[in-house]
């Protein structure tokens, strides 16, 4: 018997929260996003509900605008490191920025994650989308939009060259014979490219997963091509089902152009469900978060998508103003859906503030509505699975003990971890070390 499909899950771990306002609620810690013990709670409640993994978002630049969470916050790998210390199915995935950062450093950092976690990393690639990100790098300037792709592009083939430094029994450790390692199956990089200059090979050898997990999240065309010719799963945002459906077909068919299987590279939308007893008990606590946001924060909130503009200085009522090209060189995807919307739509400022910092999703309501929701963006097309953001202080738990039953009990999310890797419960295959692939007899591996 084949098992159906199953959806796949992850809990995005935001602190206080993605909003400008949730520290207010009364049932949120204020201080969740430093308090590794809230981080402990939480790995272990998503462990409870079989989740996939855990992920951490990340960014390099704030100032006074910044939403609470952002200022003051774990940073990834070092919050994983300690998560992975106190967990032992899920999966780790961080967030870091390939416009600051050096491959060598990198792939060593979550190459090490993936040895401690016993192969439950996985690395959010993210270009860095504030430009002020430069400031705090030693930059003159923040490369552009294209620039940071190249980039990208080059240091993940640096990255995945250096992960397979070592074949997987190179490591002989015979103390009788007093042979640590086999010389043969030691490898060197010896990259020399447009950004970058690596001789390696890396010391730390692979984890029982391969390779770290490959997450990519860019939307525009280039960020699409990107993620559709490397990623291993791509976190996107949607705010209908039909614009998801539009994002998988576009995304998978990409995947396929590049001789990809598209059944390997996992989509998972971003959502914030809201669970009530009731239909009405879940929108009065919609309301209830949405009514702690002033238009203040609003345009604070809105500001950072670009650049951190100041939209204060604009009448609230009128149409959205023309910001020219500002935003297309930081939230290319995101920036160019808010103008798009505004226009076709006939906006205001207040109104698309209001949109972007209290979006109402399609995943309010009882746990049922809500299951059906998933169930209809799994089975039409939109989605493998899900990252899922706490709209409400206690988002994680009720989701858990309230949703996961119900698609345990429908068959579509597992009552049991299959595997104790990331690789193995999203159920995508191991990659082979390029030197033993290339050293095996022709036919071995098809
Ligand atoms: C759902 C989603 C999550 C993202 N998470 C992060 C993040 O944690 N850190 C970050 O620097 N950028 C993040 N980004 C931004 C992207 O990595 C990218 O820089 C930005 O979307 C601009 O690229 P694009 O125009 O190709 O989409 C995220 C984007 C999306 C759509």
């Amino acid at each position: 018997m084949t098992t159906p499909r199953q959806l796949k899950l992850g809990a995005l771990l935001h602190g206080v929260g993605g909003s400008t306002s949730m520290w207010r609620h009364p049932d949120a810690k204020p201080d969740a996003s430093v308090n590794f013990e809230l981080y402990k709670e939480w790995v272990h409640k998503a462990e409870e509900g079989k989740l996939d993994l855990i992920f951490i978002a990340d960014g390099l630049f704030i100032n006074e605008k910044s939403i609470p969470h952002f200022l003051n916050r774990f940073e990834p790998l070092t919050i994983l490191s300690a998560l992975a210390a106190v967990s032992s199915r899920i999966g780790l995935v961080g967030t870091l920025s390939t416009s600051y950062s050096e491959p060598f450093t990198v792939a060593r950092q979550f190459g090490s994650l993936d040895v401690i976690s016993g192969g439950r990393a996985g690395w959010n690639v993210v270009t860095s989308p504030l430009e002020g990100s430069a400031l705090n790098y030693s930059k003159q300037e923040h490369p552009d939009h294209g620039k940071r792709y190249r980039i990208a592009a080059e240091y993940l083939e640096v990255a995945r060259g250096l992960w397979d430094s070592w074949e997987d029994d190179a490591f002989v450790r015979n103390k009788e014979t007093g042979v640590f390692f086999d010389p043969g199956k030691m490898h060197t990089l010896d990259h020399k490219g447009e950004f970058f200059s690596v001789k390696g090979p890396l010391n730390i050898a692979r984890s029982k997963q391969g390779q770290p997990v490959i997450f990519q999240a860019g939307s525009s065309e280039v960020g699409k091509d990107y993620a559709s010719s490397v990623a291993d799963a791509i976190f996107t945002g949607h705010d209908s089902l039909e614009s998801a459906q539009a994002f998988y077909k576009d995304v998978k068919t990409r995947v396929a152009s590049f001789g990809r299987n598209p059944e390997e590279v996992l989509i998972f939308p971003g959502i914030a469900p809201i669970l009530g007893a009731t239909p009405e008990e879940a929108e009065r606590k919609y309301q209830e978060v949405a009514g702690l946001v002033t238009i203040e924060n609003a345009l604070n909130y809105l500001g950072r998508f670009f650049e951190h503009h100041d939209f204060s200085q604009y009448p609230l009522d009128e149409p959205f103003p023309d910001v020219g090209d500002l935003g297309r060189n930081s939230f290319q995807s995101g920036t160019d859906k808010i103008k798009k919307d505004a226009k076709e739509q006939g906006l205001t400022l207040r109104q698309v503030a209001l949109q972007s910092a209290t979006p109402r999703s399609s995943f309010i309501g009882t746990p049922e509505q809500v299951a059906d929701q998933l169930q209809a963006w799994f089975e039409g097309g939109a989605a493998d699975g899900f990252m899922l953001a706490a709209a409400v202080p206690d988002g994680l738990e009720d989701f858990v003990d309230q949703v996961v039953p119900i698609l345990q009990e429908r068959g579509l999310f597992r009552t049991e971890y299959e595997s104790d890797t990331l690789r193995g419960n999203l159920g995508l295959p191991v990659p082979e070390n390029r030197y033993s692939k290339a050293s095996e007899p022709a036919g071995q591996h098809l």
